[in-house]
């Protein structure tokens, strides 16, 4: 049965000694993350997940609001995951000098492009609460999905840069059986744009599908299917090496797009290998 603690001496306690994997979550969980915690589970004696919507890496008109909270539901599925201990903080144990006091992170560069584009305070926001809970926590590895790709390389470099001592993991995106990219945030669509959002992950696909022939004809192939999708309205489509730099012919890269659909902006993004030499 799953331990709820929500202080740091709490938190201590049940830690222990052992070897600790975390899950970092803010709630509203769905097989996705539960995914993260089986993918978590065996790396380490004793699996945490974090659950804390984090007010930080949401921008003023945002939904931190009416983001989903579903404390009790979510419980049963870290419970079933297999998780030993739910961190779920108060905001003053994470923000003891308030939202605009206090130390910050600054993402750097890759904190500026794609999603920092369109949303320039989120990474910040995102690597503050992450060193906290990393501080807090203590763990031994970090499990992060990589539906958000981009936060996934800037928490492995923050880590990384700041010797954080976190083994930094991804896991692969889970997905609906017509290609959706699980998210907390998918429930705010109506059935027609449901139905619409599946674009995204079809645009993915085909652009993988053309990865052979070379960037400009993913980014084309990518392009047919977005462009004129009903009802999306495309933030950016861009093709990356796997750290976000420029894409390198003959290697690995990463397409990633973000669109509103309706009133909602998903994110999405595949791998790919790329042609040419
Ligand atoms: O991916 C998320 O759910 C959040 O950005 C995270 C990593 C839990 C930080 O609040």
């Amino acid at each position: 049965m799953v331990t709820v603690v929500r202080t740091p001496q709490e938190l201590a306690d049940a830690r222990g000694a052992s070897t600790v994997a975390l899950v970092p979550t803010m709630g509203a969980l769905h097989d996705g993350h539960v995914q993260l915690m089986k993918h978590a589970r065996p790396l380490a004696d004793t699996l945490v997940a974090s659950i804390f919507v984090n007010p930080t890496q949401f921008a003023p008109g945002e939904d931190f609001d009416t983001y989903p909270r579903t404390f009790e539901a979510d419980l049963e599925r870290c419970d079933e995951a297999g998780v030993d201990v739910v961190f779920a903080p108060e905001i003053e144990t994470m923000y003891p000098n308030g939202l605009d006091g206090g130390i910050g992170i600054e993402p750097g560069p890759l904190g500026t492009i794609l999603e920092g584009a369109s949303r320039p305070t989120h990474f910040a926001g995102v690597l503050r609460v992450v060193a906290k809970l990393f501080g807090l926590v203590r763990p031994d590895v970090g499990v992060f999905g990589e539906k958000d790709y981009q936060q996934l390389v800037l928490i492995r470099q923050m880590a990384s840069e700041l010797r954080l001592g976190v083994d930094v993991v991804g896991c692969p995106t889970v997905r609906e059986a017509d290609g959706l990219a699980l998210s907390s945030r998918n429930q705010y669509l109506s059935d027609a744009e449901r139905q619409q959002a599946t674009a995204l992950s079809r645009a993915l696909r085909a652009g993988a599908a053309a990865g052979d022939q070379g960037a400009e004809a993913v980014l084309a192939a990518a392009h047919a299917v977005l462009d004129d999708a009903p009802g999306v309205d495309l933030d950016y489509l861009a093709l990356t090496s796997p750290d976000l730099g420029d894409p390198v012919p003959g290697h690995d890269a990463r397409l990633l797009t973000a669109a509103r659909v309706g009133t909602t902006r998903l994110i999405d993004n595949v791998s790919l290998t790329l042609g040419g030499a």
